[in-house]
């Protein structure tokens, strides 16, 4: 079966070529530019550009934007990891990633005989992680914002309230969960006030526009304490959910150190666990500083098969080392060794792919759902903001706060909800990443920036569940390895590999069909991935000193600046 899809998808790559060029420019502007999943919030970013904010205020209110005109990932209700680079060179960066309860436990999703009881952990009530966005932004303006925090927040709240137009995709996208809307939400939500939603038509979402009203008054009370507190603890006591008063009052953010490598000419600035992002996005980069990428060619038979062995590796130490690190000790520097990285290339062979029982480490992480949504900000100053923020699938857990008209994230899937259980891929989780009270699930977030010489050079992350890293990988080589523009390194085709399962997912036109055929001789299993394998944003400091933004074609995605 395996073989046959393969086949076809091999015709198929021949005849269907990828119609985005790679030698696209994307918007490019002087000063200030904005990436994001949605025209609407490019624009909130820009305009507090316009004012006067720096890229930390843009980031806050484009993070609430977001929130409404883009909610299968935007939120409230789930969290993420920022990265920043400010002009004068210093870094840092926040993971206002989400945690489980207190009343948490390692097999709370398992009845009593140990069987995972499937789906309590994607849908519904119980798969709720305690939210961080609101409490991460409120600590990002404290820290580096500039403009009042009511300023930052309006425009989301005025999106919320005076409604917006749906595009095509988020109408398609409403409609394919209806059913799911219907059955989690004891209270009717607004979204499925319509049976049926198209293009052009207007939501208004009055309870988010509350909500996000007490944000802008009160700022981390207005969520996690009073009304909002009330109506989340509610809903969780109505469908069977354990996020209490005492989570929501307990939750912090956390201010990391980056990690940073310098590879070649390029300083790498990214997210540490509990990402596994950053991590892996280093030892790919360090692997693909000892082979001729740029003299093999842009997806050559050579490049992706290298790509390809490289990335099995990754994902094997991956899946063994990497959690939360107050609760798993994760073997940092170890793993960032540039020794030890590349010692895993030792056994790989020009000829033919590894078999990925062969390569040691870890266990299998378990699937991961492709959403999530990043966005890439650089204000006139140079000072740049990279975020990758989540409900973990599309629409999280698929439950609003009644009254309070925000989604619930799905993000307790993201921990090993039985460590050695292989779910519905044949994976399984490990212990580093197992259930405890209070503890972050591992994410595959990866906001990054690249300083090239010394000074800012690219701005970029991805959504894609584990796809997220090898997104944004492929996205810099293509820019630094093989000289594409912003634009045409996020247009153009992607694979994946992910150690196990042991397949290539790959794009549409991401391989020639030649191409295609000699990686199959060579025993990489590639499957077509339909849907397009990651959404990126990215920003690039032109030699002249301009900025180009690249937007994703498969989504929404729009540039914005001056
Ligand atoms: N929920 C996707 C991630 O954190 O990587």
């Amino acid at each position: 079966m395996l073989k046959k899809i393969a086949f076809l998808f091999l015709f198929l790559s021949v005849v269907g070529c990828n119609s985005r060029s790679l030698t696209d420019r994307g918007l490019v502007t002087e000063k200030a530019m904005v990436v994001t999943a949605h025209p609407l919030a490019s624009e909130v970013g820009a305009e507090i550009l316009r004012r006067g904010g720096n890229a930390m205020d843009a980031a806050v209110a484009v993070q609430f934007a977001l929130a409404v005109v883009y909610p299968d990932a935007g939120n409230i209700g789930g969290g993420g990891f920022l990265v920043l680079r400010q002009q004068d060179g210093s870094i840092d960066a926040l993971d206002y990633r989400e945690r489980a309860p207190a009343a948490a436990h390692r097999d709370m999703y398992l009845d009593k005989n140990g069987k995972v009881l499937e789906n309590l952990s994607f849908k519904g009530h119980l798969a709720a992680g305690v939210p961080g966005t609101v409490d991460g932004m409120v600590q990002a303006h404290a820290k580096y914002g500039s403009l009042p925090w009511q300023e930052l927040v309006q425009p989301a709240i005025e999106l919320a309230a005076n409604g917006f137009a749906l595009t095509q995709k988020e109408a398609k996208k409403l409609n394919q969960q209806r059913k799911d809307f219907i059955k989690y939400n004891p209270v009717k939500p607004t979204f499925i006030l319509r049976d049926k939603w198209h293009e052009g038509d207007t939501l208004y979402l009055k309870h988010l526009a509350q909500t996000l009203t007490r944000i802008r008054d009160k700022g981390r009370a207005g969520f996690y304490e009073g009304t909002t507190a009330d109506m989340l603890v509610a809903e969780m006591k109505r469908g069977g959910g354990i996020i209490s008063y005492e989570d929501l009052k307990a939750y912090q953010s956390v201010w990391r150190a980056p990690l940073t490598a310098t590879l070649r000419d390029y300083k790498v600035i990214t997210m540490p666990p509990p990402s596994s992002g950053g991590v892996a996005l280093v030892q790919l980069l360090t692997l693909a500083e000892d082979y001729p990428l740029k003299i093999w060619g842009w997806n050559s038979l050579q490049a992706a098969h290298f790509m390809i062995e490289a990335e099995r590796r990754v994902y094997a130490d991956r899946a063994k080392h990497l959690g939360d690190p107050a609760y798993y000790k994760v073997p940092l520097q170890a793993l960032l060794d540039s020794a030890y990285i590349k010692s895993r290339m030792k056994d790989f062979s020009e000829s033919e792919a590894t078999d990925s029982d062969a390569v040691s480490a870890g266990i299998p992480a378990p699937a991961e759902s492709p959403n999530t949504t990043h966005y890439s900000i650089v204000d006139p100053q140079g000072n740049a903001v990279s975020v990758t923020t989540t409900l973990n699938s599309s629409f999280g857990a698929k439950v609003f706060v009644a009254g309070a008209g925000f989604l619930l994230n799905n993000e307790m899937n993201d921990f090993s909800i039985k460590p050695g259980y292989p779910n519905t891929y044949g994976l399984v989780g490990g212990e580093a990443n197992a259930i405890a009270p209070g503890k972050r699930m591992l994410s595959s977030m990866t906001p990054t920036i690249l300083e090239k010489e010394g000074e800012l050079y690219m701005v970029v992350g991805s959504m894609g569940g584990s796809t997220i890293i090898t997104t944004v990988y492929q996205i810099i080589l293509n820019v630094t390895a093989h000289g594409h523009s912003m634009q045409g390194a996020i247009n153009a085709g992607r694979f994946h590999h992910q150690w196990k399962p042991d397949w290539v997912l790959t794009e549409w036109g991401a391989v020639g069909g030649v191409t295609g055929l000699r990686l199959w001789l060579k025993g990489h299993k590639l499957v077509p991935k339909t849907g397009g394998i990651g959404r990126a944003a990215g920003i690039l400091v032109l030699p002249d000193g301009k900025l180009e933004g690249g937007a994703d074609p498969r989504g929404d995605d729009a540039a914005a600046g001056f």
